[in-house]
């Protein structure tokens, strides 16, 4: 049986940390689990990334890169997401649509229903079975990302930081909006805490869908 999950996340949130958590225990449980992340998962999407994160991109049009996340989705979704779901896999994805709705409808201005429309376009109207929405404030997130060493910001890390305030409150507004499939999960606490939420709620869906 199929679970389609992704984890969306400000800048810091820890998400990532928090997918190689889950992808472990799952394996670990005995499930066949395909863990990819967005934008990217295929030569042709990730060919589309270099081209979107490119800081020497600086013209690019807020329309260019709604279109650009999309069309790397749609690959996506057509050469590995799909396939793997029809196989009865559990997909682990580190952003999906949401982080359009959130980046290029609030961020840039487009809109989030016209982003919608777009976006279930390219995915055919695919959307996960359940988004865990890792969350923190934009002041923690940003003092996290600072405490990397070596950290290059990509094009979209780069933006202003009235940029990612709207960004970071865009998560809290989308939980609102889609209250029956994403859930907000607390990143300010302990990872070890957040996975334990996590794994639980993922476990308990599984058990519900057998
Ligand atoms: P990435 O390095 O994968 O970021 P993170 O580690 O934070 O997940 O870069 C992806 C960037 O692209 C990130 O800043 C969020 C942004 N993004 C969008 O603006 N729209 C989208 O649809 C997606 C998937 C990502």
């Amino acid at each position: 049986m199929s679970l389609f999950i992704s984890l969306e996340g400000p800048d810091g949130s820890g998400k990532t940390m928090q997918l190689d958590l889950l992808e472990t225990a799952l394996r670990d449980a005995g499930y066949d689990v395909l863990r990819s992340r967005e934008p990217g998962g295929t030569a042709i999407s990730e060919k589309i990334r270099d081209l979107i994160l490119d800081p020497a991109n600086r013209e690019m049009d807020p329309r260019t890169e709604a279109y650009l996340y999309a069309a790397s989705r749609a690959q996506h979704v057509a050469q590995l997401i799909r396939p793997a779901l029809a196989e009865g896999k559990i997909v682990l994805l580190d952003r999906f649509v949401d982080s359009s709705l959130i980046y290029q409808g609030l961020g840039r201005g487009l809109g989030i229903d016209e982003v919608a429309q777009l976006n279930s376009f390219a995915t055919g109207g695919l959307l996960p079975d359940v988004t865990f929405m890792v969350y923190i404030d934009y002041e923690e997130g940003l003092r996290r990302k600072l405490s990397q060493a070596n950290h290059t910001l990509d094009r979209l890390e780069a933006e202003e930081s009235s940029f990612h305030r709207m960004v970071n409150l865009g998560y809290l507004e989308l939980t609102g909006r889609y209250p029956e499939r994403i859930r907000l999960i607390d990143g300010a606490r302990d990872p070890r805490t957040v996975h334990e939420d996590i794994l639980q709620q993922t476990l308990a869906l599984l058990a519900e869908n057998s």
